[in-house]
């Protein structure tokens, strides 16, 4: 399968690139893939505490209303950098296979990109048409009040919530393909393919 866009921009073999090329990921990729780990991991947490405690609750000293203002302005930062990625990944070219990927596991890989790029997308705007149409609202970081475009709908709310809530659940049996792939190569083959997505050239 190749992997090289159309418009792709070369550099020379061994040197520290900020976007992607034959021989690697460039420093953009590394940086966004690694924020949008961790804004994922922080989304899945704070979710899962904000659905189970009550109203008048707190979890380690912070309340729910917290909890819910964090995911709704977490998520809506994940989806500016996720346009930044993409915007990334169309320039330059993908880097070739790593040598030791089976056909299958490029298969894999290749699908299983397209659908972590789609989730990028598809959770922060579900949440977004969500928490509007059911007039919630978004206070952002606690701060800021964003307007509401949409109003109470409630058909929408109750579609938006559900695709949101069962795209979760998808997408995280997504992620835990992905990472099984990579400790796979890591503990298994020991090819250090995890290197490929660390700063420096992998
Ligand atoms: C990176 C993006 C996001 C991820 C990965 C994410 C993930 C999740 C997860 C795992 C849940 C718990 C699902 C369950 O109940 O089992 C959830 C719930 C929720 N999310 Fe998000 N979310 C994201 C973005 C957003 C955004 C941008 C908003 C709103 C602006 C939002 C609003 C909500 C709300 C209100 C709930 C509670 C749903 C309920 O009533 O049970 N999310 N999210
Ligand atoms: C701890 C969790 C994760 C680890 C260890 C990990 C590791 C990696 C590695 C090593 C690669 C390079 C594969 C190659 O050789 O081509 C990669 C690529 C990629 N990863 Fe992850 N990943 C993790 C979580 C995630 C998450 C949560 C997402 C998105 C929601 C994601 C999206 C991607 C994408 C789209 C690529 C392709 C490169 C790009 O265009 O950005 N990863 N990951």
């Amino acid at each position: 399968m190749d992997r090289a866009a159309p418009h792709a921009l070369r550099k020379g073999p061994g040197t520290v690139s900020m976007i992607n090329n034959k021989e690697g990921y460039g420093a953009l990729t590394k940086l966004f893939h690694w924020l949008i780990v961790i804004l994922f991991a922080l989304q899945y947490i704070g979710a899962n505490i904000m659905t189970r405690i009550e109203w008048e609750d707190t979890f380690a000293g912070l309340s729910q209303a917290f909890y819910y203002n964090w995911h709704k302005s977490l998520g809506l930062v994940a989806l500016g950098i996720a346009v930044f990625r993409l915007a990334n990944r169309y320039m330059g070219r993908l880097p070739d296979w790593a040598p030791t990927l089976t056909n299958g596991e490029q298969r894999f890989i290749h699908r299983s990109e397209q659908v972590l790029y789609f989730a990028m997308f598809f959770m922060p705007i579900t949440g977004y048409l969500y928490v509007m149409s059911g007039g919630y609202g978004v206070m952002l970081f606690g701060i800021w009040q964003l307007d509401n475009p949409i109003g109470k709908w409630p058909e929408m709310e109750f579609v938006t919530k559900w695709m949101h809530i069962v795209c979760a659940w998808v997408l995280l049996a997504g992620i835990l393909g992905h990472l099984g792939v990579v400790l796979r190569h890591q503990f298994i083959v020991k090819d250090g393919l995890i290197k490929r997505m660390l700063p420096g050239r992998g």
